[in-house]
């Protein structure tokens, strides 16, 4: 799909940001595991958690969408899963295609790592070449079987679950994927599994587990994970996306007049790094209506255009703001002075290498950034130009040459955009309307 961007004298208004993408993957993965409905308010229709659906329907698990209404009268839709329990999947009448979806394939493979069955889980093309190694050590230590073809510890996968045993485990990575994968596994478990991290990551899998009933501890970056003999199906309004928020929270800060408004975006700590990182920027973003939905905290956020100035980011804020580094890294380029960003390894193994293709996407409007071996440092501010952009199968890229888009002089061509509908269907017209 090619998309046409021309520059925005002004943006201003409301947007409503779809559901967050990480609660809405794990609504309906134990949804299915607990017992009796759950209904999830505000699931994020995007071709990601489509694809965590099709897997459990896959497996027996009975999903749909259902027309209601909301509290202010309004009608919206919301999914309803029919959980069957933790010992109620069915083996997969063919295989598991989790898509473009990292959190589908390997929270899922935690999953499957307690099932009495076998299972292959595959994924398209940029999902075969992430690496599933992070997943598949820890799970094996667990008791399952996993086996990849010509042990390239990648998609596809097949997985061979039953009796695990609870381990204690230090994560290479802070990553939230694989903390999730075993805690998911070690509720099939026969003891408890301790995980300690190198640093928080987020945290929604534990917040939403003990919302079913399951248990868990955490003490500093350590948390024990326990087997459970039975889960139970919740009604959950689940939070905007701040990660999806983060690229209008920009379009506000560099398009000159602006001022954007977003409601009940998610403000859990573990995702806010990026407003964390903006106000030291010097942003005029605001927080207003703070409020809690089944655990997880939720806030009105507002961002005006201002000056911004150019800072060095790393260490454990990372995790917190992983996926916004592409938004932020743009925003970079507008800012005063020099921008580092270092700690950043993990960016390589995303959707696409974003060192790679935030460079080279940002380089070609015209930035002054250069790679590092975990990040990328970013000169500001320059003048941008709109050219003609491929996002090469990661929507994060798309939605930030959008936004760059609407600040470089000329026009824009995004050659592939249908490339947001992963995490944010209708980016472009809600772009469209902020227009005035
Ligand atoms: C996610 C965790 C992060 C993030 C991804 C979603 C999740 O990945 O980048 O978009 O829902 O758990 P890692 O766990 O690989 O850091």
């Amino acid at each position: 799909m090619h998309v046409v961007i021309t520059p925005a004298p002004q943006l201003t208004g409301e947007v409503v940001v779809p559901g967050d993408k990480s609660i809405s993957h794990r609504g309906v993965m134990l949804g299915a595991l607990a017992e009796g409905k759950t209904r999830l308010s505000h699931f994020l229709a995007g071709e990601d958690c489509y694809n965590t659906i099709k897997a459990f329907q896959n497996m027996g698990i009975d999903i749909r969408m259902e027309s209601c209404f909301s509290e202010d009268g309004s009608e919206e839709r919301r999914l309803v899963i029919q959980g069957k329990g933790l010992h109620g999947l069915k083996k997969p009448v063919k295989e598991i295609q989790a898509g473009n979806s990292g959190t589908t394939a390997r929270l899922l493979a935690g999953i499957l790592a307690g099932q009495p069955f076998e299972a292959v889980l595959d994924g398209d093309i940029s999902l075969r070449k992430r690496p599933m190694d992070r997943i598949i050590e820890p799970l094996r230590l667990m008791g399952a079987k996993i086996g990849s073809r010509d042990n390239s510890n990648t998609l596809p996968l097949a997985i061979q679950g039953g009796r695990l045993k609870g381990i204690e485990y230090t994560l290479p990575v802070a990553s939230a994927q694989v903390k999730s994968a075993i805690i998911l596994a070690s509720l099939y478990a026969d003891s408890p599994t301790v995980i300690h991290q190198p640093a928080p990551s987020r945290d929604h899998t534990e917040i939403l587990l003990r919302h079913f009933g399951g248990r868990l501890e955490t003490r500093n970056h350590t948390l024990t994970a326990y087997p459970a003999q039975e889960l139970q199906g919740r009604d959950i309004r689940i939070p905007g996306d701040i990660s999806s928020a983060a690229f209008f929270i920009t379009a506000a800060l560099l398009v000159p007049h602006s001022r954007i408004t977003m409601k009940r975006v998610g403000i859990n700590p573990t995702r806010t790094g990026i407003l964390d990182i903006y106000h030291q920027m010097g942003a005029d973003i605001s927080i207003t209506n703070i409020d809690d939905t089944d655990g997880e905290p939720v806030g009105d956020i507002t961002a005006t255009h201002c000056p911004l100035y150019g800072i060095e980011i790393g260490g454990s804020i990372i995790p917190r703001l992983i996926d916004e580094i592409p938004i932020l890294a743009l925003a970079a380029t507008q800012a005063h002075g020099t921008t580092v960003i270092r700690d950043a390894g993990e960016l390589k193994v995303k959707e696409s290498n974003r060192i790679d293709s935030v460079v080279r996407c940002l380089r070609a409007f015209g930035a002054d950034i250069e790679p590092t071996e975990d990040g990328m440092i970013i000169n500001g501010p320059s003048p941008l130009t709109g050219n003609i952009v491929t996002c090469r199968m990661d929507h994060r890229i798309a939605m930030m040459a959008a936004v760059a888009g609407l600040i470089a002089e000329g026009q824009t061509i995004i050659t592939d955009g249908q490339w947001v509908n992963v995490s944010f269907p209708g980016f472009f017209q809600a772009m469209d309307e902020l227009r005035s």
